[in-house]
């Protein structure tokens, strides 16, 4: 039920378009028992005479000439057609309209559900699969858009013709109904009874047969003991008891089976007989012509159609309700780290960002990735961040992006902790290349412009050249126009890049971010990207991430990490002078480099 309260809350704006669709059902309804019964004055054109009019639903036998069978059959002709008609034109209303609320509220829900996503930091998207998110977006939503479209359409307008059958037999002959209302109950409590003794005979079948496999199976296998102790009879009597019990299961339920339709058909006829008789009694009370009684009966028995409906619906309400509790679910789940209400918009960088003591773990394990790390990155310095694979250098630079917060220590943006700042003025200041570029299925101009897209054809000219990504893009099929691809697959990896970097260069935030943005790619590309980076980089405070040591040698500061700790800090010259786990590294690859020519062109 609370599922169905918040549903309805997607409805309320459509209160007005609700209330027209249910007026128009209510017409549709009304129609449907004019329609039937017209039933009356047309029946009375075949008695004599004397019994012509007799009263109907709406009074509706006023409008037919007494006197003239012809001029009376073409008067119920004009009606039945038009009302058909009217009908039409108001179940294609309630329809419409209904189809128009769901539209709407899916809608509304769908867009709720996407900004909600939208909002989510990284830690929301490695706990759900995309596929799970993406279903929750498509699926559930439809479901729930079905629900209102179609199933409460159908309950309301069941019930409403519902009303319209049971009421126009009372208004016939309300004796009658009554009759018809106290016997319904019996004949729907014997059918149920016939269909639970099935049932119970059923699972007496599935039960006296395990117990017959059983028997045989453990006989036959241990039949070596049973013919030791000659028990061959008792195994064969206790096999004929359990053989016996289904022969018996079978046949009372081909009893039952064979019994229960016409049992079912006898009672119906039993009550049309006894309807017959009190309709007989009624029509030569002179309580009701006879006409009348058929429309009794038309009305009663079409209202077993809108009755079976609605008792089918159950299920499918349960099934849009289960979509939306989906829906709610990860609406629900909400991972966005908070702002704090009274939270400052942060100003360019002024002095450095520092890390005091910072320690962290990922919520979902336990494991420290970065251990009270301290350090200091100056304005317009850069920093570079070595070390083995899983180091946590990674996970540090998502800190500084306020992916995550840290477990401890805090980290300072000139004297404002990160956790004070406005989040959307951090993301502004921060420029980020990283070693996958995912870049959008969209032109090369729409991926560069990405960050600011009303940035004017010169500069985004100029950041192309900038980033060395110009003239292959001018090379392009299109130029700018060239749509990249999924993923950007049509272009190289190098090429990827220095869009990403084209992109970075547009957006002109002051800190820069580079994480392995070169690991990926072979020598000659390399190169490129490289130039484009230096060209990037220049007069920005920037931390950069390199597998290869080349690239960050003209660092202010190296940082070697290691399970998440700082175990060296200096200048490329200090470290390899001083010896240590830096000066290994570098050895190791240079020695890699030596005996690789295809990647010997070192700066
Ligand atoms: N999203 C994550 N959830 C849980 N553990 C993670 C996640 N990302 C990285 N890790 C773990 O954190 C440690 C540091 O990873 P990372 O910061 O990516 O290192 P690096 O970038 O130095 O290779 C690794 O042990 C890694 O398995
Ligand atoms: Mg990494």
């Amino acid at each position: 039920m609370k599922e169905f309260q918040r549903l309805l809350k997607y409805l309320r704006p459509h209160r007005l378009t609700f209330v027209l669709a249910f007026v128009a059902m209510v017409f549709g309804a009304l129609f449907q028992g004019a329609i039937a019964a017209m039933l009356v004055p047309l029946f009375d054109q075949f008695q004599p005479a004397a019994v012509k009019n007799s009263e109907t639903l709406f009074a509706l036998q006023k409008l037919i000439p007494e006197d003239d069978w012809y001029r009376a059959w073409l008067m119920i002709s004009v009606l039945l057609v038009s009302f058909t008609v009217l009908k039409g034109i108001a179940e294609y209303f309630s329809s419409y309209l209904m189809a128009k609320i769901g539209q709407a509220a899916v809608l509304d829900l769908r867009q709720e559900l996407y900004a909600h996503l939208l909002n989510q930091p990284a830690s929301f998207f490695e706990r759900h699969r995309t596929n799970y998110l993406v279903s929750r977006i498509v699926t559930s939503c439809s479901a729930i858009e079905i629900s209102v479209a179609s199933n409460m359409r159908d309950i309301l307008r069941d019930g409403l013709m519902l009303i319209v059958f049971l009421g126009g037999a009372f208004y016939y002959n309300w004796r009658l109904m009554l009759g018809a209302i106290i016997t319904a109950p019996i004949i729907a409590i014997l059918t149920a009874k016939f269909s639970k003794a099935l049932r119970k005979l059923s699972e007496e079948f599935i039960e006296s047969n395990k117990l017959l496999s059983d028997t045989a199976q453990e006989t036959l296998t241990n039949q070596t003991i049973v013919k030791a102790y000659s028990a061959e009879r008792r195994e064969q009597s206790r096999f004929a008891e359990a053989a016996r019990r289904i022969a018996r299961a079978h046949l009372r339920s081909g009893q039952i089976a064979a019994t229960s339709p016409p049992t079912i058909e006898i009672i119906g006829v039993a009550a049309v007989v006894i309807l017959f008789y009190f309709g007989l009694r009624e029509i030569n009370f002179g309580r009701m012509e006879a006409s009348q009684f058929f429309a009794f009966l038309g009305f009663l028995f079409s209202s077993y159609d809108p009755m079976r409906k609605l008792s089918r619906q159950h299920n499918q309400i349960m099934q849009a309700l289960a979509a939306a509790k989906d829906v709610w679910d990860v609406l629900d789940e909400n991972d966005a780290l908070p702002e704090k209400p009274h939270a400052v918009e942060l100003d360019s960088l002024k002095d450095r960002i520092e890390l005091k003591d910072v320690s962290f773990n990922y919520q979902n394990e336990n494991k420290t990735v970065v251990r009270n790390l301290n350090l200091e990155i100056p304005k317009g310095q850069m920093v570079a961040l070595v070390g083995e694979s899983g180091g946590g250098k990674s996970s540090l630079i998502k800190l500084i992006q306020r992916l995550y917060d840290p477990s401890g220590g805090a980290i300072f943006w000139d004297e404002t902790d990160l956790r004070d700042a406005k989040i959307t003025s951090l993301k502004k200041q921060i420029a980020l290349v990283t070693q996958e570029t995912v870049l959008f299925n969209e032109t090369v101009r729409y991926n560069i412009s990405y960050g600011n897209p009303d940035v004017s054809e010169e500069e985004l000219r100029e950041a192309a050249r900038i980033a060395f990504a110009h003239e292959f893009i001018e090379e392009l099929p299109n130029g700018y126009d060239t749509i990249v691809g999924e993923r950007g697959t049509f272009l190289s990896g190098g090429q990827r890049q220095r869009i990403a970097i084209a992109r970075a260069v547009l957006v002109n935030a002051p800190v820069l971010i580079l994480d392995e943005a070169t690991s990926a790619l072979d020598a000659e590309s390399e190169r490129l990207v490289q130039k484009a980076l230096a060209n990037l980089m220049q007069n920005k405070t920037s931390i950069v991430i390199a597998h290869r040591l080349s690239t960050v040698r003209r660092a202010d500061k190296i940082v070697v990490m290691e399970r998440g700790k700082i175990i060296q800090t200096g200048t490329h010259a200090e470290l390899l002078e001083k010896g240590g786990t830096y000066k290994k590294l570098y050895e190791l690859q240079f020695a890699e480099e030596e005996t690789a020519p295809a990647k010997a062109q070192r700066p």
